[in-house]
This record gives structure tokens, sequence and C-alpha cells, in this order.
């Protein structure tokens, strides 16, 4: 039988569809329908600070936030509505009638379009997202911003299963990252994040280091070194390689004991001067053969004679590789036979990539609750500072906004990043006055919170309070400026 291919018809095209996509681009479009009232009441040090809050819709927000602000946003961090179908302090139930996606794609789909507007051509995006909307925020994202500008889908690993699947139990989240122009934002610096433990495995070297010459050696060791006389002689050169094979075994283990990333465990080795490094092959890297002149073996320092060199050559031209070891970065085996490697030291590679699997099983349900905010599922704010942080460490001062700002987690990782990195950056957030029904479970006790700090009962007084009461703990706070829309 012969089969007949489908010609595809003109209107046929790929893309994402769905009801109603028309009205949310005129949406964007359309001018805000209401204007910016300042209340100094309800700000912090109104005079001094560069921060904001704008209580109300965040469509709006965004529109008026632009007339100042059009391409000044360098990282715009949201958390919207992941439309699960429940509710909780806030609703999060955008099911029309028409499929379960259409009214969530009508809401974010404007506000994106928005955004993108807001941000500078060195800026970038941070979405949280869960299975729900994944794959529809992967096509609008793409759509709005160009496929080539999303930098990467992280699954965030939330160590801990759902417990009420019917499928897979969810452990994970995801969260997008995506540039308005990625060479531009690579450029910048692109997303960096510190290695974590970097600071305690210099610590852990410095002290190892320091019983060089001191080492207790084992029994059959201890018998040479009496027998060449070396038993005490803490400055001596041969004693001290003796020492520090042994210190390097012991710095080996730990590292191997503690629960490091791949990246900072394979930092694993002290030299003789005491540095921190690893080793990484210096072979060519790819299928095709190098060139010829990238083939000239290396000779060993010790025995003169020449070592092996990788079967598709080195990874660099002899130069480089001249320069590398006139500047000891390259490192050779006890003798010959071993094919020499290039070192990397931890104290010059304390930044690196940001992996697409991040590790983060906490809840900052104890800190809200500490600081008194009835809030559910607030982002955990260490995370949130990192992810953060992956893009702020490119400038000093840069605009953070959140217009999903729940209970305000964006604000007080701003602090905290400001704090810990002598940054100046800014926070803008956004919280609509969605009210709170003291008939419904899930709100009952933000309710009840409002009529305590005798507030009117919506969301917008929770992320103001957070927002305050975090303020007050960080040292030099710079409070905020809230608006309403009028
Ligand atoms: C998932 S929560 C954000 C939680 C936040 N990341 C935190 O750590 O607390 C989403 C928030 O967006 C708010 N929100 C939803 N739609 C909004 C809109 N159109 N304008 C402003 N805020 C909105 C909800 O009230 C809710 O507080």
């Amino acid at each position: 039988m012969k089969l007949v291919r489908d010609v595809p018809s003109a209107d046929e095209r790929y893309g994402l569809q769905w009801p109603g996509k028309r009205a949310a681009i005129d949406l964007a479009l359309a001018p805000a329908g209401t204007s910016l009232v300042a209340v100094p009441d309800e700000s912090v040090d109104w005079e001094r600070t560069k921060n904001l809050l704008i209580e109300g819709d965040n469509l709006d927000a965004l529109k008026l936030l632009r007339a100042d602000l059009q391409g000044a946003i360098k990282l715009i961090h949201i958390d919207p509505p992941y439309n699960t179908g429940k509710n909780f302090t806030y609703a999060d139930d955008f099911q029309g009638a028409e499929s379960v996606h259409t009214d969530w794609l009508n809401m974010i789909y404007p506000r994106l379009l928005l955004a993108r507007d807001l941000l500078r051509d060195d800026g970038a995006m941070i979405i949280h997202i869960d299975e729900h909307e994944h794959a529809n925020l992967h096509a609008v994202v793409s759509e709005i911003f160009g496929a080539a500008n999303l930098l990467g889908v992280a699954v965030w690993d939330k160590r801990n299963p759902k417990g009420d699947a019917s499928g897979l139990a969810y452990q994970h989240e995801s969260i997008f990252f995506v540039a308005k122009n990625r060479t531009v934002f690579v450029e910048a610096g692109g997303l960096r994040r510190r290695k974590k433990n970097a600071e305690a495995m210099l610590a852990k070297a410095k002290s190892l280091f320091a019983r060089l010459g001191k080492v207790d050696l084992p029994s059959d060791l201890k018998d040479v070194a009496r027998r060449y006389g070396l038993a005490d002689a803490s400055t001596d050169p041969f004693r001290r390689k003796i020492d520090l094979v042994r210190v390097n075994e012991e710095f080996a283990d730990w590292v191997r004991s503690q629960n490091f990333s791949g990246g900072e465990s394979a930092y694993n080795k002290i030299d003789a001067e005491g540095r921190v490094y690893r080793l990484v092959s210096m072979a060519w890297p790819n299928k095709k053969r190098a060139p010829d002149d990238y083939f000239l073996p290396l000779l060993h320092p010790v025995t003169g004679e020449a070592c092996p060199v990788p079967k598709r050559g080195w990874r660099n031209p002899p130069e480089t590789m001249q320069r590398l070891l006139s500047r000891g970065e390259i490192v050779f085996g006890a003798d010959h036979t071993v094919q020499p490697q290039r070192k990397y030291r931890l104290d010059q590679n304390l930044d690196e990539n940001v992996p697409s699997v991040i590790a983060y099983g906490g809840s900052d349900d104890a800190l809200l609750a500490e600081l008194g905010i009835p809030f559910d599922t607030p982002k955990p704010v260490e995370l949130v500072r990192d992810l953060l942080a992956a893009v702020l460490h490119q400038q000093p001062g840069g605009i953070v906004l959140d217009f999903f700002a729940g209970s305000g987690t964006v604000a007080h990782a701003v602090m905290l990043h400001n704090a810990a990195t002598g940054d100046d950056a800014r926070f803008i957030l956004v919280q609509r006055p969605e009210p709170l029904d003291a008939g419904k479970r899930d709100q009952r006790a933000a309710a009840e919170f409002c009529d305590a700090i005798g507030k009117p009962r919506t969301v917008a007084e929770i992320t103001k309070e957070r927002v305050r009461r975090a303020g007050a703990q960080c040292p030099s706070a710079p409070g905020f400026r809230v608006f309403r829309l009028a």
C-alpha cells in the first residue's frame, strides 16, 4: 500500500495556541487603567530607601513600572501560581472552561511580555514552576524570549517526594533561567555561583599543611626516618616530602567523607606550597586529530625522558604548554611513564557554573514561624539568595523585581545578599491585596494575623509585614516605599 503524506495547509505552523491568546496580547498592549498612589505610612525609611513595594495587580503594575524602568531591571525572579487546582494562602486554581490550562496561559502570557520589556539587555529572568504548567511555560518562554535565550531549566531536588501521588511522586520543581539576550548576558559574566565549601576546604588544607615536618609517621616510616636522621627535622626537605604524602592522603579522605559537590570534591590535593588543587587531563577534546605541533612530548623533570602524549594530541599549542610549564601549572607523575596533567588551584577557581540539578531539601516554615508570618509554601530564602547571586555577581547595584511576591522572600533574599556581599542591590515587589477569608481553613491563620496587626485581611499585608520584620533583622536594612494602585 502506498502512503500519501498530508500536505501542510498554509495556516499550520509550529507554536503554542490556546483560546484567548489574541486577547492576552491585547491586554499587554493596552495602557494601564490606573496610577500609583504613594503610601508613606506603610513604608519604612521613605526618605532614604530605593526599594519599592507595589500593592495591586501585577498587570497594571508592570505597565506603570515600564514608564520609568523599561530596560532597567537586571533580574526578574517570579514564583507564579502553579495552577495546582488547590488553594493556599492565595488562590491557585486557573482551570478555565476550555481546558485546565487556558486561564493560566491567559494570566501568564501578557505578564511575561511586559516583563521582557523591563529587562536590561544583560538582564535575566528566573521562573519557578512545577509539573502542572512546566510544558506550557517552556513553550511560552521560548516564544516570548526566543528559544536561544533560554539558558536552561534546573531541577530543584526537594529531597522529599510528594505523599499524595497517583502517578510519579514528584520530588522536584523546575527553575527556568532565561536571558533577554543570551550573548550579552554571557558577556556580562553569565550564571556563576560560589563554591559553597571552598572556604572550609582551604581552611582544612591550611591546618593539615601546618603539620608538615611534624606528622606522626607510621612505625615503618618512623624507622626509615630515624635511620636517616630525619626524625624531628621539621625543615628537612625529604621529611617534608614524606609528610606531604601523608597530609595529602588525609586531605583526600576528609574531602571524600564530606557531602561536597562533584566540582568541589575534585580539589582533593595539596601542593608543596600548601595550595589546594585538582588535576585535569590536557588531552585534545575533539574527535578530530589536533594539529601536528600539538604532539610535542614533555620531558620528565627528574628522569629527563619523554612522557606519554595523549592519543589525539595536547589540548593547547606548544607556546601555551611552555607557559604552563614555566608557571608550574603542569604536574608530572613519579616518572616519565605517567602522562602529565594540568593543575587547577582552588583559590583561583572559587566560582563554578550553576549545575542543572540544585539540591535543597529545607523549607522555611520554621523561619516564617520565627518571624511570626503565616504563609503557605514560601520559597526557602537561602535557595532564593543563591539563585539571585548567580546573576547579581555580574555587577553591584542591580534591581531585582518579583511581581508575584507572596510572603516577600525575594526582598528578604536581596537584603541577606547585600549583607553578605556588600552589594547594594535593590528590590521591587508587586503583590495584589488578595482577600483572605477567615472562613477558609487555609486562610484563617493569615486573616487572623491581619486582624492582630490591625490591617485589612489581604495577602499584601502579609508581604509588607514580612519585609518589615526581615528588614529589622538585617544590618543597615534599607527600608521600602509602598505604592498602591489607585
Ligand atoms: C506562589 S506565591 C509566591 C510565593 C513567594 N515566592 C514566597 O516565597 O512567599 C504567588 C503569589 O502571587 C500572588 N499573585 C497571584 N496573582 C497575582 C497578580 N495578578 N498580581 C499580583 N500578585 C499576584 C499571589 O497572591 C501569591 O501571593
